[in-house]
């Protein structure tokens, strides 16, 4: 497919590295690209960044046929741009696709046209140190219809976002409250999706967990409100007693890339790494007796965090002494390391841009 590209009249001015945030400040221009029941995929084009007109009818608004996925473009010492594993991020998004009844799209025409659209906006690529350009490609559900189905038209952008570094004070341990309420998703659902309705079914236990004085919240399997599946938007490690345990992916936990990254690192270290069941009994069992070494949650945006404390009911478990372990600091120096090109990579994960 030709991929044409529309230029600005004007671009906007830098924001300053310093003071980048999180998910505020947008680029010159954006990947757009339609999908119709007759043409398929068709029209992709860089254009300037726009707002998005929509009739009030939107599928998407009423029934949140929609998906997303988040990775990031790093600028590494010798000023080259690159992107880590991204062709995961394209696979999980249709995936995420074929959970929500939306068309699945050519992955290497993806990455291809989102290479384009780096290399037009590679200025926007910050230099600040731990800065990244964060990536968020997008499909909604485009007929302007009323009625529960799938939609028939489609659209597929990417917008580009420069952010700051995540730890701007340093890499302190967070607190984080287990949710007994609450779910996330369950199995046979969308947990596994990408999708907005799983961030919207969030929201009243994050802002449970943040009133009460927590950073993120545990949640719990769906069914028995018993066994670990994420925490907050990211997924979740334990190390007890030598093993790097993490709830293995039964249906509604979300295919973490850097997860997979971690697993995949771990085990190259020679580390006993097990995907399963983990209970939250178990994990206080282990608090009680001395064996939970460290906890860290694992994600794009902040690549590792570690907990130093759970709350889970009256019970309170404090991991570390306050301090970040040192597997999880080793995860996050590894990974940002070759995330920033200042160590080899390993597996291939790197996908050169500039
Ligand atoms: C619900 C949820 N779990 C886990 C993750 C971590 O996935 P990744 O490591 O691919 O960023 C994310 C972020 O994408 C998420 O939204």
């Amino acid at each position: 497919m030709k991929l044409t590209t529309t230029r600005a009249k004007q671009l906007k001015p830098k924001p300053d590295e310093k003071s980048l945030g999180f998910g505020t400040k947008f680029t010159d221009y954006m990947f757009n690209m339609d999908y119709s029941t007759g043409d398929g995929w068709h029209n992709p084009r860089i254009e300037p960044y726009a707002p998005v007109s929509l009739d009030p009818a939107t599928m998407v608004l009423h029934y949140g046929q929609g998906v997303f996925e988040g990775l990031k473009a790093y600028r590494t010492a010798k000023g080259r741009i690159q992107l880590f594993r991204p062709q995961d991020n394209f696979r999980r998004m249709n995936r995420s696709n074929d959970i929500l009844c939306i068309p699945r799209f050519d992955e290497a025409h993806a990455l291809e046209a989102l290479k384009e659209l780096l290399i037009l906006e590679q200025d926007w690529v910050p230099r600040e140190p731990e800065t990244s350009l964060y990536i968020r490609p997008t499909i909604y559900a485009a007929d302007p219809f009323l009625g529960v189905r799938a939609s028939h038209t489609y659209r597929f952008f990417i917008i580009l976002c420069p952010v700051g570094a995540y730890y701007p004070e340093g890499f302190n341990p967070v607190k984080i409250l287990v949710e007994k309420e609450h779910v996330r998703a369950v199995p046979g659902g969308t947990g596994e999706a990408k999708t907005l309705g799983n961030y919207a079914a969030s929201l009243l236990a994050g802002q449970k967990a943040h009133d009460a004085g927590y950073t993120q919240v545990l949640w719990l399997d769906g069914v028995e409100r018993k066994y670990i599946e994420e925490v907050g938007a990211m997924n979740i490690f334990f190390l007890i007693d030598g093993e790097l345990v993490t709830p293995a992916l039964q249906g509604s936990i979300l295919h973490g890339i850097t997860r997979d990254t971690v697993l995949q690192l771990g085990r190259q270290w020679g580390l006993r790494v097990t995907e399963r069941r983990i209970s939250i009994d178990e994990v206080l069992a282990a608090g009680n007796t001395g064996k939970l070494q460290e906890v860290f949650g694992s994600g794009t945006a902040a690549v590792i965090s570690p907990v130093g404390q759970i709350k889970y009911g009256d019970h309170v478990i404090n991991i570390g002494g306050g301090k970040v372990g040192p597997l999880a600091q080793r995860f996050y120096a590894t990974i940002t390391n070759i995330q920033y090109g200042r160590e080899e990579d390993p597996k291939g994960w790197i996908v050169p841009v500039t």
